[in-house]
């Protein structure tokens, strides 16, 4: 029986880890990361209330990219929009039952969006118009924020009669956010300029927005490819790890890319007919390229590559996850930030390119790559190049786990050593049972 119990323990693992990765949000690299709305009830109008509008983005490595982000909500009564500074909702719907002042919005269901940046400063307030481009907390805390001003109507008046907007929606600049309801929090306390008096809100509530890549999207958005110094296969990313190749739906030349810009300028906002035509489909590969074994130390390079024609992407993150990470002694040209998700274990890290140099990894063609070498501190205790332990347990690029080629593909140490050993014990074993049949004959 005991046999039975023990005997299937892979395929469990796989099946609890599938199970795990489907049921929420919950991204093990960063357990605590979500998007938290907060509003703000600033005053009391005749007839609602001004509320600052604050959205934050505690996710260590995934921002949200141009064209930036979506919310929506359902108001709970007959509320409308009278005004709103530092964003807009993208229809105003029917107004036709008020007369005189026109409210900016009288959908049930409104629908805002970030304004751009350069509009004129009374429609702006801090941490307003950045196109709805919000960094990750990892890359630029400073820039996480995304705030706007909305005037409410026909609401409540107090904190007694004041109902709660319900079902929010968040899109970061794609679908995979899932948003809990609002709840009440203790209001939020201010401090003046000068640091000398403290005001508060006269009523909070926060909404936490989490992500999920199974909502986000069918395939993964990137792989993984490796190569290594000590054995000449490379590893490609395993085919149609991003869907499968259609050539009326990928581009197979940079000259065919010249046309079909020039041509069909609606296409290339379809970015999936954008992509470059490979075994993996994906927008995004990642190679990791173990490149050289010093006494002490050994190095990587890393090479992320763009194949999507329409797509420069900013701000990019990259992920990786390695037990020897922790002894990470040098990174060229890209920034590095150990992420601790656990206390004790400081496996992981992000990266990201360098301000004004190559925190663009531009469009698909010549340009279109970053590239990083890192130099590990060996401990010797766990250091080896076999059964490819040199190579990462999970990248993400932009807060998407990228697919990986399964362990046995990845390139193997060669065992010509261990070969040699078996050879010449067992050439010494045939001559010792040749001898003893020649002793026996004797
Ligand atoms: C949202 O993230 C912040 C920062 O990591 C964390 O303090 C907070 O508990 C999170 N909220 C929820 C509901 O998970
Ligand atoms: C409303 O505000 C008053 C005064 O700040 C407070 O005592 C009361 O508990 C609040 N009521 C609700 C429902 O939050
Ligand atoms: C909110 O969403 C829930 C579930 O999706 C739905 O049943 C409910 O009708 C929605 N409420 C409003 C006011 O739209
Ligand atoms: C509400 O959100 C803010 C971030 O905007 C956060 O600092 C605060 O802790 C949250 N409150 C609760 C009770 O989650
Ligand atoms: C442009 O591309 C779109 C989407 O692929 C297609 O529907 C449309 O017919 C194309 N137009 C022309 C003129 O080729
Ligand atoms: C990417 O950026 C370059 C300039 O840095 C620009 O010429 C190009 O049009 C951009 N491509 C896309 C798809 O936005
Ligand atoms: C994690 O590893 C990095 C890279 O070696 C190091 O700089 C950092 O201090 C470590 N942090 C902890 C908490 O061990
Ligand atoms: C590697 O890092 C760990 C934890 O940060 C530390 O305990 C260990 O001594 C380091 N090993 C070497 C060889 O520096
Ligand atoms: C290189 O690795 C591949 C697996 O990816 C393996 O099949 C091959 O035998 C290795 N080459 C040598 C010389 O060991």
């Amino acid at each position: 029986m005991m046999f039975y119990k023990f005997a299937y323990p892979l395929p469990m693992v796989a099946f609890f880890a599938i199970i795990i990765s489907q049921a929420g949000a919950y991204d093990p690299l960063d357990p605590n990361g979500n998007i938290t709305i907060k509003w703000d009830i600033m005053s009391w109008t005749p007839d609602g209330y001004v509320a600052v509008v604050t959205m934050t983005n505690f996710q260590m490595y995934r921002h949200i990219m141009s064209p930036g982000w979506t919310l929506g909500w359902v108001w709970a009564k007959k509320e409308v929009i009278w005004s709103m500074v530092g964003a807009q909702a993208t229809e105003q719907g029917d107004c036709s039952k008020f007369k005189g002042n026109v409210p900016h919005c009288c959908k049930k269901n409104p629908t805002v969006v970030d304004l751009l940046p350069g509009v004129p400063y009374n429609q702006q307030i801090a941490n307003c118009c950045k196109g709805g481009v919000v960094s990750s907390w990892g890359q630029d805390s400073s820039t996480a924020v995304s705030s706007f001003q909305v005037s409410v109507g026909r609401a409540g008046t107090s904190n007694k009669t004041v109902n709660l907007p319900l079902n929010f929606t968040l899109l970061g600049p794609g679908l995979g956010y899932t948003c809990s309801g609002a709840k009440k929090v203790p209001s939020t306390v201010f401090l003046t300029p000068d640091g000398r008096r403290k005001t508060q809100a006269l009523m909070t509530w926060n909404v936490t927005c989490t992500y999920n890549q199974i909502l986000a999207s069918r395939y993964p958005s990137c792989c993984v490819s490796m190569s290594s110094f000590y054995n000449s296969t490379i590893t490609p990313c395993p085919s149609c790890s991003c869907g499968c190749q259609n050539n009326n739906n990928c581009i197979s030349s940079d000259a065919e890319i010249e046309s079909v810009v020039r041509k069909n300028r609606t296409r290339s906002r379809n970015s999936n007919a954008m992509i470059r035509c490979t075994n993996h489909m994906c927008p995004i590969r990642v190679h990791w390229h173990v490149k050289l074994n010093y006494k002490e130390y050994w190095r990587v390079k890393m090479t992320v590559t763009n194949f999507n024609y329409a797509m420069n992407y900013t701000q990019w993150t990259l992920v990786a996850q390695h037990p020897n990470l922790h002894n990470i002694t040098q990174v060229f040209s890209f920034e590095y930030k150990p992420l601790l998700p656990y206390k004790y274990t400081n496996d992981t890290g992000m990266f990201y390119g360098l301000k004004f140099y190559n925190d663009v990894l531009k469009e698909a063609g010549a340009d279109g790559n970053v590239q990083s070498e890192l130099i590990l501190k060996k401990d010797m205790t766990t250091f080896t190049f076999k059964q490819g332990w040199a190579f990462p347990r999970k990248i993400y690029f932009n807060g998407d786990e990228c697919a990986m080629p399964a362990p046995d593909e990845y390139p193997y140490l060669p065992n010509s050593a261990n070969s040699k050993l078996i050879s010449i014990s067992t050439m010494a074993s045939f001559l010792l049972l040749v001898f003893a049949n020649l002793l026996g004959m004797i």
